[in-house]
């Protein structure tokens, strides 16, 4: 709820400009809580009619922001994910002209999966990357390409991302829910409003010369797909379908969605909650999802 964003969170300093690489699902989120803020935020997206399209960037078509563009730039988040050669689509079409933009803070969307797999454990920013699967490796090789650079960056790393029209609310109305039961398989996530909301009190905290280069944004309660299915299915008034144990799931899977399965562990938020300060604005998928229920209605 942008409404909570602005409640928490400041401003950008008033002569900030921010521009938002892929302004997607949470890139557009990311940039409508910093308008909401009162900031200076433009979006890129690949085709000039999509909504937030303030600029036209696509990496593959060769179509990049002009030096002007790009020349007043002091706040750069890139929400796009590794093309299909594992190469930054941000970095490979600007590279170096990144650093000569005045940049005062940068962000990049990265993902959990380069913790790899963790036997079910807590893991925070101090255990080494050990990405299994090849995206995760793709992307661990994008973190190290943007760290890199000379530029006040930090690596925000994500586990699942839901919120309204993307949520287990969603792929049930849509019939779309496989009910995988494999007990002890846990899944972090975190809602878009969070995503924003720590975004903004991050690039506060860096004014005041606090920037750890990599940060967790999830919540607070890492579980298993099922019990958040039946809690979505409740609030929704549905019935689910009956649960179907992983042996036989796992053999009818893609080999995307199984090695989804292939690692477990739970992303710790310590360092964002307790070091730096920052109050969820849904702490569990039950808030987030009340919230996605509210939001569609
Ligand atoms: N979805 C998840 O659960 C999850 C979890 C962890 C991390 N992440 C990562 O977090 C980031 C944001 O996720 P999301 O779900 O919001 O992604 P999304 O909705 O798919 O948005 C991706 C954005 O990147 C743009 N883009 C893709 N390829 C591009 C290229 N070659 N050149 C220029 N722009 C390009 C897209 O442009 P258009 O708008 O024109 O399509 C879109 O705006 C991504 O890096 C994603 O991999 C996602």
């Amino acid at each position: 709820m942008l409404k909570e964003i602005v409640k928490r969170s400041s401003s950008l300093p008033s002569n900030a400009k921010m521009l938002i690489f892929g302004c997607g699902f949470t890139g557009r989120h990311i940039a409508a809580a910093g308008k909401a803020l009162g900031a200076n935020v433009l979006c890129t997206r690949r085709q000039s009619h999509k909504e937030y399209a303030d600029i036209v960037f696509d990496s593959e078509m060769q179509i990049h922001p002009s030096n002007q563009d790009l020349s007043t730039v002091s706040h750069l988040l890139s929400c796009i994910p590794p093309d299909k050669n594992g190469e930054d689509p941000l970095l490979k079409a600007l590279g170096k002209q990144i650093e000569s933009m005045p940049l005062q803070w940068a962000g990049y969307l990265s993902t959990t999966g380069v913790y790899g797999d963790c036997a079910g454990n807590w893991v925070t920013e101090a255990n080494p990357p050990n990405p299994g699967q090849a995206r995760s490796k793709r992307r661990l090789a994008c973190e190290n390409a943007w760290r890199s650079l000379d530029i006040p960056l930090q690596i925000l790393r994500l586990p699942g991302i839901y919120g309204p029209g993307r949520s287990a609310l969603d792929s049930i109305k849509k019939g779309q829910i496989k009910m995988v039961d494999k007990p002890g398989q846990m899944f972090s996530r975190v809602h878009i409003d969070d995503i924003a909301g720590a975004i903004f009190h991050l690039i506060k905290l860096s004014e005041q010369g606090e920037r750890p280069s990599i940060i967790n944004i999830a919540d607070n309660l890492p579980t298993t797909n099922i019990e958040v299915l039946e809690f979505a299915a409740s609030l929704l008034g549905n019935e689910l379908p009956p649960l179907e144990p992983f042996e036989i799931a796992a053999s009818k899977m893609s080999p995307m969605a199984l090695s989804f399965w292939q690692e477990n562990r739970k992303v710790s938020n310590q360092m964002l909650c307790q070091s730096m300060g920052y109050s969820l604005i849904h702490p569990n998928y039950q808030s987030g999802l009340r919230d996605c229920l509210m939001q569609a209605s």
